[in-house]
């Protein structure tokens, strides 16, 4: 089994710029690729740097397609703690995606999801972000490898991370993801760690095997998995 390849850079910006880079060139050599896209704090200057290389004439997504990986279940469409409202926001109401080719799952129909990503073609590079219990998507601690598209319950922990985007209102408690058996088919994966929060999560997911205790491990499952963190998220790798 392959470790990830990891690469480490001063901070958070650094990180965004490595991840962006990726993205630009898959665009540039394949303008017609199908993006895995995420949600969270660590994705914010991520976006920043596609909207504004967008905004530079350096890159279009008008070919592109995208799906995200996970959305909270039993929002009102359009809530601003939804992953679609931040989709909007950070990126997609400012870069020039046609009309229909952004998705993001739909827990009413996990399955029509896995068939719309296998219609497109099968995710070309997937973006992920890390919890600091080594969630991905959100496929918590104990989700099989195997696991696809569906609908799951939020760790405490993860609602309570989650809990600023919502206050003074709860977090939801159910959510729909990808699962981790189909982000592995993704054919590139890049998942960004920054901040010292993430430093635990990051040592497991680079630990000597894999464990459904960090979800994150399971990239050692994939042939091309890339790990960006910043000094602060790599700091318990050992
Ligand atoms: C969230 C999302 C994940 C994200 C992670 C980290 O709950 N479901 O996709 O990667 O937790 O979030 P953040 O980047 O805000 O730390």
């Amino acid at each position: 089994m392959r470790r990830p390849q990891l690469i480490v850079v001063d901070d958070a910006e650094a990180a965004s710029a490595v991840a962006v880079a990726r993205v630009l060139a898959l665009l540039a050599a394949k303008p017609q690729a199908v993006l895995g896209l995420a949600t969270g704090e660590t994705m914010r200057p991520v976006h920043r740097r596609l909207v504004e290389a967008h905004r530079r004439g350096a890159v279009s997504f008008a070919r592109a397609r995208s799906f995200n990986l996970d959305e909270y279940i039993g929002l009102r469409p359009g809530h601003p703690a939804s992953f679609a409202s931040f989709m909007r926001r950070t990126l997609f109401d400012a870069v020039d995606f046609a009309a229909g080719t952004t998705h993001l799952p739909d827990g009413g129909d996990p399955s029509a999801y896995e068939a719309a990503i296998k219609a497109a073609g099968g995710i070309d590079l997937q973006l992920l972000g890390i919890g600091g219990n080594g969630h991905i998507g959100f496929n918590e601690p104990g989700s099989d490898f195997a696991s696809r598209t569906r609908v799951v319950r939020l760790a405490e922990a993860t609602r309570a991370a989650n809990a600023p985007a919502f206050a003074p209102d709860p977090v939801p408690g159910q959510a729909v993801t990808m699962g981790i058996g189909t982000i592995l088919e993704a054919r590139a994966i890049v998942l960004i760690a920054t901040g010292g929060a993430k430093a635990q999560a990051v040592a497991a997911a680079l630990g000597p095997a894999t464990t459904p205790d960090c979800p994150a491990s399971a990239l050692r499952l994939h042939p091309a998995a890339v790990i960006v963190a910043d000094r602060a998220a790599a700091a318990g790798i050992s």
